[in-house]
């Protein structure tokens, strides 16, 4: 039998290109992964009360941290169901575009604060452990990376990234405006400070400095630590 063409002009395929053409429908129709929405902010997050970031402001960021992870579940759905033709797509304006865009902020604006809340409730101060060696090497001094933290901490608009360089094994600290800023690729967090103004307003009003001081009396180390690749 010709897979080309049929008596009435109706193709077929060969069964491996049908085998593979099933293959990719069920991909096409399974679910979108997604991610888990936080109930709740680590309670060791709130002995940070003690240097003047408060309870209430945690518990107000839950409420964004909440929202970075519904809305990137809402456009894992939407990509899941988009229509991938394309002639549909369109740089100035598409569905596409603004599903990929936004999904960058909305999934950056769940990593960002997971690691952000997964490293505060320790006791700050200078770094232990493996983390301490690479930020040594890096910077020849823990006070020189902190000089710089604090620096590019103001210098930010929104966040201040430390990032392990898998291809140069070491660490470096990147500035962010936003969510889905300035970090480069290969790269595994290890220690995010938000410096939006919800991070601070409250306890400090216009006075990022302090909370960036206070943010870094309880940075918890040993969970930078656990963030290292093995
Ligand atoms: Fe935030």
């Amino acid at each position: 039998m010709s897979y080309s063409r049929l008596a009435h002009g109706e193709h077929t395929q060969p069964p491996l290109i049908v085998a593979k053409m099933e293959m990719l429908s069920r991909e096409v129709t399974m679910e979108p992964k997604l991610v888990t929405v936080p109930e709740a902010i680590p309670v060791k997050v709130y002995s940070s009360e003690k240097v003047g970031i408060s309870k209430a402001t945690h518990d107000a960021h839950l409420g964004l941290w909440k929202g970075y992870a519904n809305k990137t579940n809402e456009i894992r759905k939407a990509l899941h169901e988009i229509d991938t033709d394309p002639s549909k797509a369109n740089q100035i304006y598409s569905q596409m575009r603004a599903l990929k865009v936004n999904y960058a902020f909305a999934y950056g604006g769940f990593i960002n604060h997971t690691v952000y809340f997964d490293t505060m409730g320790g006791d700050g101060g200078t770094a232990s452990g493996d983390v301490a060696t690479l930020i040594k090497d890096a910077y020849g001094s823990f006070e020189h990376w902190e000089a710089d933290w604090k620096s590019t901490g103001m210098a930010g608009r929104g966040w201040v990234f430390l990032g392990y360089d898998h291809d140069e094994q070491r660490v470096h600290t990147y500035i962010g405006d936003a969510q889905d800023t300035f970090p480069t690729w290969n790269h595994t967090l290890l220690l995010a400070m938000d410096v939006y103004e919800h991070a601070y307003f409250l306890d400090f009003q216009a006075a990022r400095m302090k909370y960036i001081e206070a943010y870094m009396q309880c940075i918890d180390w040993n969970a930078v630590n656990a963030r290292l690749p093995k």
